[in-house]
């Protein structure tokens, strides 16, 4: 609402965190899809099919890095290519880094706006939400360098009466930056051996489900298509059959079809328990 009018084009990488779909339609904006293509078991942002959308008439993009809910942790040449290209078409970005700092070994977090000298085009959201395990404090924050679109979007925030945290949220977001970082090595440990755990037991005993494995993130992407199943059918297994709550990859647009994510943030001994009620669904359909 801040950066366009209503009518201009924002880009959005599907399969995507739903509710980017209704931040550009709900005001009026169009939405530009983009989705990202699977190839050998990666996901890909296809830049040629991003050009098209740009030339016609997109002004703002949504980027989510580390991408939920497909794991991807992007590498500074691919970041560096889409920020080429927003430049080129005069985009802005508005650069979604909420899960930055749940990176597995092996992979970095470059936050976009590093990439550039000047970085007034690039907004850059996070919050402690996610590896602090605190969303119910309420509290993000938005990294602003222009003075002219901070401006903006304070008058848009202004207009909604979307007013700063609280005491109880403000304290909590700065403790957990300052003084967080055994908390967070020691979820970081946790949680890679619980994919190591996961990618093991879906690949041995879950067939024909197939994990895409996540290079952030605490959500782990299920290729479950080879079960055969339409979406509603799929959703139903899970709930119905396995008893298992997982989220419907149809929820995060064109791609996620065929597909569920799966929230490995919980004590390892419930995510196995998981996994045995969905092996013991699938033997009851065979
Ligand atoms: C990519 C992404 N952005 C934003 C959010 C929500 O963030 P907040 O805690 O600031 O409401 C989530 C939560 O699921 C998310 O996955």
């Amino acid at each position: 609402m801040a950066f366009t009018e209503p009518g201009d084009g924002v880009i959005v990488q599907s399969p995507v965190y739903y509710p980017f779909f209704t931040a550009v339609t709900l005001p009026g904006r169009r939405l530009l899809l983009n989705p990202l293509e699977l190839q050998d078991g990666c996901y890909r942002m296809n830049l040629a099919h991003f050009e098209q959308l740009a030339a016609d008439g997109a002004r703002l993009m949504f980027l989510c890095s580390p991408h939920n809910p497909v794991g991807r942790v992007w590498r500074a040449d691919e970041l560096e290519a889409l920020l080429a290209l927003c430049r080129r078409h005069g985009i802005t970005v508005l650069s979604d880094e909420i899960h930055h700092d749940l990176v597995y070994p092996g992979h970095s977090h470059l936050p976009l706006a590093r990439l550039a000298d000047n970085a007034e085009d690039i907004v850059t959201a996070v919050a402690p939400s996610k590896t602090f395990n605190i969303p119910g404090l309420g509290l993000s924050a938005l990294i602003v360098p222009c003075p002219r679109r901070r401006a903006a979007l304070r008058k848009v925030m202004d207009q909604v009466h979307m007013t700063a945290g609280n005491p109880f949220s403000i304290a909590a977001f700065e403790a957990a930056y300052r003084e967080g970082d055994a908390w967070l090595d020691a979820l970081l440990a946790y949680l890679d051996e619980t994919r190591r755990v996961v990618a093991a037991h879906i690949a041995g005993r879950l067939a024909p489900i197939r994990a895409i494995e996540p290079e952030g993130t605490y959500l782990l992407w299920l290729d479950c298509s080879g079960l055969g199943l339409d979406d509603g059918a799929l959703k139903r297994f899970f709930i119905d059959e396995a008893r298992v709550g997982l989220n419907p990859g149809i929820v995060f647009g064109e791609g996620g079809s065929g597909f569920m994510r799966m929230n490995l943030g919980a004590p390892r001994s419930r995510i196995l328990e998981a996994l045995d009620r969905i092996e013991t669904a699938l033997r009851a359909r065979d």
